[in-house]
């Protein structure tokens, strides 16, 4: 077996290289081989200077996520630190790749700092619900101020090497060749610098205590209900009223309550359940196909977004519209996106200009010839949706892939207008295209491996979080959203407002309501399928017309200033309507209702047990692999909290006998709507939970 650290020398500079595949992630083995090469380097008087650095594709990318949740081995990372900070030698960190978390802090543990401009680094530890805990928080403050530190920690995202060289967090930009370069940086070095010694970014200490409040208000809003945020803040504070030591110690145990709390164990299972997500049978069975042009048809809202998505990832665009004047309003629609950056001085006239020069628009299809997979946006009607497949089965080359963004409609019904029905699959993106990041994949019977692993391979190349879904009504996440929207309604029309249900929800972690939700998206779409559906649905089931009769009114949400919400003014946050109570009243008249009153946890308690009852049956049916996949769908298209790791986590965590008894209550008043499903009577039978089914 490799060993995971290895110590060399090169003349008198002695080399640690760490070298754990994939990401170097800093397991107890790789803690103390670290531990064990500094100790033996700094002893060795031969030695005069340490170089540390990564084998393979990266620095360090932090403390190894798997070792949390088990009991922390020795030695501790902070412990290592502390120990390459306290070397007589001076101590180099040569970064490259993504020098994250625990490998940041090794960085900032060591004297010195070289890295490749590729190299980015950051503290990433919010996004697990965890705070940088092997003395990010003390040492990062101290060389480049509670402003920088902050924002670092509270985006989490890694900065590139010349912005961290410009703050003054590395000390050099090695052209060339790494190891090479920082050989000859530490043959430069006579002392030791210790980062616990620096001061100069303590030194303004008003202007540190001005970040510490704005950062406490930032966290109490953009980032509420979360620990971690409040944390960082109380690590700050130490940093500057307590010496190193001490403040070293209080973020360990802040780093601990993290670690323990449910928020984190949330997080954490997101973190696997997004990598988990990509890893399907079908692109471990096939290669993907080559993906060097695209064709979108439709410019509206989704193939307006798709297409800057696409253009922005580097891919060249082939937009198709039904005549010319629909043309120009695509690409219109796409114009727009870059010259909102451009207007809040985000991107120039010349970056947008490189941009479009990928960008081609054509009413005819022929122009498609060349492309190696179209996705189709036009309206949502099978007849439209068919034609189109009809004409691209004609001029798409054999082994182009066809792709339709439906929302609901049947793919099997789509590509069965082409005589290619194995190249066909569903890609369901969400709005904003080029800013949402969840993407269905909708793999129908016919579809072939490597077509579903281009799927997957295009999702890779724009960024995207692809989730596998079978075929049926919906995919995974309409489908169950309409589960859960029906349960809405339902408490609607027994007593609770929406602005009630709304806030229950906020107040559980989501960003907005699900009313709030409706009419951004607009109300009509709803009513679309709604009326649709009419003849089709069960006569027996519980209909409320709520809705309906919204939408009766021309009231469809923002776009029209008012839906379940007021918007006057083009205001994007709406006030309750007055009208809305009315109406709902006169609803509930109809049908002998006497409103009764909904706690928030009774809302959330039904509307949780309605999605993940729902769920159950997606994962029955097989439409949804695994549950973590239902997880990832809910947290990236659809605002639930990420620290609560998704609908199935949650319900884990609630308790999944709990949840049926809740369900099986509420089915004593409404039996068919509360059907408690198989697989979760199943569960609980044999005390299994969800992620037992996760393992495998
Ligand atoms: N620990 C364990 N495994 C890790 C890991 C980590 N820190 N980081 C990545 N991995 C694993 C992934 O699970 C994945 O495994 P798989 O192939 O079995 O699915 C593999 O490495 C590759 O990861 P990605 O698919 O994410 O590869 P990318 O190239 O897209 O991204 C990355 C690489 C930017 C490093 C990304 O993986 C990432 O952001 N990792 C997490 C970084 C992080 O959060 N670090 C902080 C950890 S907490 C900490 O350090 C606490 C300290 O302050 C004490
Ligand atoms: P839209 O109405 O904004 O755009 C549709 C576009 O298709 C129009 O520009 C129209 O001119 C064009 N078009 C119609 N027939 C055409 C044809 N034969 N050839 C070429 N172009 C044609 O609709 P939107 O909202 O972009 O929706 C498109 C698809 O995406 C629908 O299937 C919808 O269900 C789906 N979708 C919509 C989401 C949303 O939030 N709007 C989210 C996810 C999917």
């Amino acid at each position: 077996m490799t060993q995971p650290v290895t110590l060399s020398t090169a003349g008198s500079i002695a080399v640690i290289e760490i070298n754990n595949p994939p990401v170097n992630a800093l397991s107890q083995a790789v803690r103390q081989g670290l531990l064990d090469a500094v100790v033996q380097a700094d002893a060795d008087a031969a030695v005069t200077a340490i170089v540390i650095l990564g084998a393979g594709r990266s620095f360090p990318a932090g403390a190894d996520i798997k070792e949390f949740g088990q009991p922390m081995q020795d030695p501790h990372l902070p412990d290592v630190i502390d120990r390459i900070e306290s070397c007589s030698k001076p101590v180099v960190a040569a970064l490259h790749g993504t020098a994250l978390g625990g490998g940041f802090e090794i960085a900032l543990g060591s004297h010195y700092r070289i890295a490749v401009p590729s190299a980015r680094v950051g503290l990433p530890e919010i996004h697990l619900g965890l705070i940088p805990g092997a003395g990010g928080t003390q040492r990062l403050p101290r060389l480049c101020g509670a402003a920088m530190a902050l924002d670092i920690m509270f985006k989490g995202t890694p900065i590139r090497a010349q912005d961290a060289l410009a703050a003054g967090l590395i000390d050099r930009l090695a052209e060339g060749d790494l190891r090479q370069a920082a050989l000859i940086y530490a043959a430069e070095l006579q002392t030791p610098r210790r980062t616990r010694e620096a001061t100069s970014g303590l030194a303004d200490k008003a202007a540190f205590e001005a970040a510490l409040t704005d950062a406490k208000e930032t966290a109490r809003s953009r980032m509420r209900g979360q620990m971690a945020p409040l944390k960082i803040v109380e690590c700050l504070r130490a940093c500057i009223t307590q010496p190193f030591a001490d403040g070293r110690l209080f973020e360990r145990d802040c780093f601990f309550e993290c670690l323990a709390s449910e928020q984190s164990k949330g997080m954490i299972h997101a973190f696997f359940a997004q990598r988990a997500s990509a890893k399907v049978p079908e692109a471990s069975r096939a290669e993907p196909r080559p993906l060097n042009r695209l064709g979108v048809v439709g410019g509206g809202t989704m193939g307006a977004g798709i297409t800057v998505a696409a253009l922005n990832s580097g891919l060249p665009v082939t937009m198709i519209e039904r005549d010319h004047d629909s043309l120009a309003r695509g690409r219109a629609n796409v114009e727009q996106v870059y010259d909102r950056l451009i207007a809040k001085g985000r991107m120039s006239e010349a970056q947008k200009s490189d941009i479009m020069a990928r960008y081609q628009g054509s009413t005819q299809f022929a122009d498609l010839s060349e492309v190696d997979m179209v996705i189709e946006a036009v309206f949502e009607r099978l007849d439209v949706k068919r034609a189109v497949f009809e004409q691209l089965d004609k001029v798409l080359k054999p082994d182009a892939v066809l792709a339709s963004n439906t929302s609901y409609i049947d793919i099997d019904e789509i590509s069965s207008a082409t005589n290619r029905r194995e190249h066909v699959l569903g890609l369901h993106f969400f709005s904003p295209a080029n800013i949402m990041k969840l993407l269905e994949i909708v793999v129908p019977q016919s579809a072939a491996d490597d077509v579903v692993a281009t799927g997957f391979a295009l999702a890779k190349i724009l960024g995207k979080i692809p989730v596998r879904a079978g075929n049926s009504p919906g995919f995974i996440g309409n489908r169950i959203l309409g589960k859960y929207g029906d349960c809405a309604a339902h408490m609607m029309e027994d007593g609770a407002t929406p602005y009630e249900i709304d806030s229950a929800i906020v107040e559980f972690g989501y960003p907005m309501g699900l009313h709030a939700m409706y009419d951004l998206a607009g109300l009509d779409i709803g009513w679309d399928n709604r009326k649709a559906a009419q003849g089709k649905r069960n006569p027996a089931e519980r209909y409320v017309e709520i809705a309906d009769r919204i939408c009766e009114r021309g009231w469809f949400g923002q776009k029209t200033g008012r839906g379940f919400y007021l918007y006057p003014d083009g205001a994007r946050i709406g006030a309750p309507d007055p009208e809305i109570f009315i109406l709902i009243e006169a609803e509930r008249a109809k049908k002998s209702i006497t409103a009764r009153r909904f706690t928030d946890e009774e809302i959330m308690a039904r509307y949780l047990a309605a999605m993940v009852n729902e769920a159950c049956e997606v994962l029955r049916e097989g439409v949804a692999l695994k549950p973590s996949d239902i997880d990832v769908t809910f947290v990236h298209g659809y605002g639930f909290p990420r620290y609560r790791g998704g609908p199935m986590n949650y319900a884990d965590s609630y308790g999944l006998a709990r949840m049926l008894d809740d369900i099986r209550r509420y089915g004593q008043h409404d039996p068919i709507f509360w059907q408690a499903s198989p697989l979760l009577i199943e569960l609980v039978a044999s005390g299994q939970t969800f992620n037992d089914l996760n393992k495998g």
